[in-house]
């Protein structure tokens, strides 16, 4: 079979990606409470972007395959997983051996999620991180009784998810992107409150309009400074919580009295975290409801293009010059 393998961690983002190579290796078999997958196409993520530049929290003896989410067919299973051979799956593959920008991988049963045959196999291969991160995060904010909500990284693909399930539940949602081009494409969308970053008065707009708006929540994928301003322009009684670290900067700024005084928290979230606390019956709840708006196009990932193996070069690189453009899919 043919996989992508990384030879090379770099904190230079372009070094990183030119060190990805394809090669021939062994179709492995499935192990205990596996199944081997036949690959249609995996995502490219900001994790996977951090794992290339080896400052992700997992870390494999290279050279490996990287790819941590994917969709494709069970073509083989350990014994008790046979009734799966030839249903579709969409997963989220993270662990230190093996991973989805290969034409075969194994994933444990636990990872995967069975798919309804109307569901688009390329939606389906941005199917398991993204859109749950969202459900988890809107699920805080809506815990929390808040009628609005701040975001950055407003151009991203979790906060377009955030958006829909925010509109549905009635909460509003205050917008932070880095880009005019961004500003310009959400505002045309309809959605009200876009602010920008570089904005000379960005500090008291927010704080004005979370006054105004209520926004008890705010929703934190960069961090660095900006974790500083959002924070300390939120009302007295809020969360932010942190979900991500594109800036690649420690998050500063914090006014420390609005800490002690103002009640105000910050909290971390992760994926199979927020996983691990639901009970099985939870997870394939929220699995089900979620592949239903898809399968209806209530909820659909913007897919901006494919890159096969041997492009992936070119594929990545376009990715990370305009993230908020959409995603590419990695396809053998
Ligand atoms: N904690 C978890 O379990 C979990 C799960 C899923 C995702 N995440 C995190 O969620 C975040 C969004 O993921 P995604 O898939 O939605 O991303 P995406 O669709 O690939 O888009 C990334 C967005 O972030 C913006 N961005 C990138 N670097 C930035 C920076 N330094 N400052 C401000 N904005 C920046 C991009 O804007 P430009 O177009 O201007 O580049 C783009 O709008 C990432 O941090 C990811 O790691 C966390």
């Amino acid at each position: 079979m043919k996989t992508v393998i990384l030879t090379n961690y770099s904190p230079n983002v372009l070094r990183a990606i030119l060190s990805l190579k394809v090669v021939e290796k062994e179709i492995p078999g499935p192990g205990e409470n596996e199944v081997l997958v036949k690959l249609h196409a995996a995502a490219v993520n900001p994790s996977d972007i951090a794992f290339i530049q080896g400052g992700y929290n997992i870390v494999k003896t290279l050279p490996a395959t990287p790819g941590f989410e994917g969709s494709g067919t069970v073509v083989d299973a350990a014994g008790n997983l046979k009734n799966l051979i030839g249903r579709k799956i969409s997963c989220f593959v993270q662990y230190v051996e093996g991973g989805t920008w290969s034409e075969y991988f194994t994933v444990h049963k636990n990872d995967i999620i069975l798919l309804d045959d109307k569901m688009d196999m390329d939606q389906a291969a941005c199917f398991t991180v993204n859109p749950f991160t969202a459900y988890g995060l809107t699920d805080i904010a809506l815990a929390r009784q808040s009628r609005a909500l701040v975001q950055n990284a407003g151009g991203g693909q979790v906060p377009a998810f955030i958006r829909m399930l925010a509109k549905e539940n009635g909460m509003e949602v205050i917008n932070i992107v880095r880009k005019p081009e961004t500003a310009g494409k959400l505002l045309a969308e309809g959605h009200q409150y876009v602010l920008m970053e570089q904005d000379e008065a960005f500090e008291e707009k927010l704080k004005t309009l979370a006054r105004d708006l209520d926004a008890t929540t705010a929703f934190d994928a960069v961090g660095g400074a900006v974790s500083g301003v959002i924070f300390n322009a939120l009302p007295a009684d809020s969360e932010l919580v942190v979900y991500g670290g594109l800036s690649g900067k420690p998050m500063s700024g914090i006014n420390t009295m609005d800490v002690i005084f103002k009640d105000k928290i910050i909290s971390g979230f992760n994926l199979l975290g927020w996983k691990d606390e639901l009970d099985e019956g939870g997870f394939l709840s929220i699995a089900g409801e979620l592949q239903q708006k898809f399968i209806s196009g209530e909820l659909k990932t913007t897919i901006r293009g494919t890159a096969r193996f041997d492009d992936i070069v070119k594929g990545l690189k376009n990715y990370i010059s305009n993230m908020s453009a959409g995603k590419i899919l990695i396809k053998p």
